[in-house]
């Protein structure tokens, strides 16, 4: 009765190795997916300390509404405005902005932030647009 058991479990195990020998010789060499480990995900958004400053002194009034107000929300938009925008942080040309009259104005920290980001090519960062 024991032996008989024995030689089940024995013939069991037989075709069972052989098919896995098979699948793993039958399986496709796959080359390696993943990036290289420097490589980051792409940056599309604006800075974060550059979002945070426009969308609390500028985007009041900068969102489209009303449409007499030139907008800029993403970072594309700023890009191709990004003289204007430099010379009215900096009071050099036109009406400085914000409005003299605005109370949320920029400190002087807030206008050197936004006037080097403009000055290195308004480099994207990991935040999104304004809101
Ligand atoms: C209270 C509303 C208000 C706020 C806040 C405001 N702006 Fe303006 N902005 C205006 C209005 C109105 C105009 C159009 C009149 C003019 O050109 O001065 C304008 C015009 C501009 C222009 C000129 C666009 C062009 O086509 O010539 C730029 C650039 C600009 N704003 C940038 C900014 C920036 C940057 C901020 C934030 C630091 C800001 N504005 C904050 C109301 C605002």
């Amino acid at each position: 009765m024991k032996r008989a058991l024995l030689i089940l479990v024995v013939t069991a195990c037989g075709p069972a190795e052989e098919l896995e020998t098979g699948l793993a010789v039958a399986a496709p060499e796959r080359p390696m997916q993943q990036p290289p480990p420097q490589q980051q995900p792409a940056l599309t958004g604006l800075p974060c300390d550059v979002r945070d400053v426009m969308q609390a002194a500028c985007a009041r009034c900068h969102m489209g509404s009303p449409p007499n107000i030139p907008a800029f929300r993403t970072r594309t938009e700023m890009i191709a405005m990004s003289e204007k925008i430099a010379g009215r942080v900096s009071g050099t040309t036109g009406a400085p902005m914000p409005p003299r009259l605005e109370s949320r104005q920029l400190s002087a920290a807030e206008r050197t932030l936004l006037l080097d980001w403009i000055a290195q090519g308004l480099p994207a960062g990991a935040c999104g647009d304004l809101q």
